[in-house]
């Protein structure tokens, strides 16, 4: 079976040893420096889980041309004071590292990921959003249960995830969870810009998504991890002792229809693909 089909058929790819333990640790080693240049203000971008509630500021609709910083929301007390350091606080960075940080954009377009991309077949394919999650110990929160199409939703469905595991993600510090085929669905929802600001979960299809059937992706340092645009996956809060980063990227189809409404608004002229 080619790696496509094999995509085709689970929905999602693992990928071990794709890239070596040094390389992860230079992109984290990148992800604290990015950090440290980072000026809070006191008024956090808070990243929600649950969609409906999804902080649809200007800082976070703007986040598609930056390095944006988000926060858990356990990360704050009662007086709006940060309970930790700023590092421990942040849920994510996002979502063009991989068009302004040089560090990763090598990352991002690497001669591997060039060769994955044609052996998958996504010559057509850009890089629209890119996402260090930093998924810290004891804070690191819960992320539901979604498709990632509904946050970059195209005509037909294009949307493709590269996950790369920067740690050893377990079922203790809150891996990817996933059900092999489970990407023969429909698109549940569409999360997008309202005509009258902010943004809205736009419901394409009633039905709940289904947890049955959901296995713990526990991957090594290094693994690379595709995920098909329909793949209902979540993880689970990080509990433990041991952080677990990931840096994500995703791709779509430059042919593909890309509406004027999508929450993530991109000149079509700065995506490139690897
Ligand atoms: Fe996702």
């Amino acid at each position: 079976m080619t790696t496509l089909d094999q995509l085709n058929k689970d929905g999602f790819l693992v990928l071990k040893d794709f890239y070596t333990a040094h390389q992860c640790d230079v992109l984290m080693h990148r992800g604290k420096e990015l950090v440290k240049k980072f000026n809070f203000d006191g008024h956090p971008s808070i990243f929600q889980t649950n969609e409906q509630v999804r902080t649809s500021d200007d800082y976070f609709l703007n986040s598609g041309h930056n390095i944006s910083y988000f926060f858990e929301k356990d990360a704050f007390n009662n007086n709006g004071a940060l309970k930790n350091d700023l590092f421990h606080s942040l849920n994510k960075i996002g979502h063009a590292l991989h068009d302004i940080d040089p560090v990763f954009k090598e990352f991002s377009r690497s001669s591997k990921l060039k060769e994955l991309s044609l052996k998958l077949k996504l010559e057509k394919h850009v890089i629209i959003q890119s996402m260090l999650i930093f998924k810290h110990a004891k804070i690191g929160g819960v992320v539901d249960i979604h498709q990632d199409a509904a946050f970059l939703y195209t005509e037909p469905c294009t949307c493709v995830g590269f996950w790369f595991a920067l740690e050893d993600a377990t079922i203790e510090n809150g891996c990817l969870w996933a059900k092999p085929g489970g990407h023969h669905t429909s698109l549940r929802s569409w999360f997008r810009r309202k005509k009258d600001g902010g943004t809205e979960m736009h419901l394409l299809d009633k039905a709940p998504l289904s947890m049955e059937g959901m296995v713990p992706l526990e991957v090594k340092k290094g693994t690379c991890i595709v995920l098909h645009g329909l793949l209902p996956h979540y993880s689970l809060p990080n509990t433990s002792k041991k952080s677990r980063q990931a840096y994500a990227i995703h791709l779509i189809d430059q042919t593909a229809y890309y509406p004027e409404y999508n929450w993530l608004q991109r000149k079509q002229s700065q995506l490139t693909g690897f």
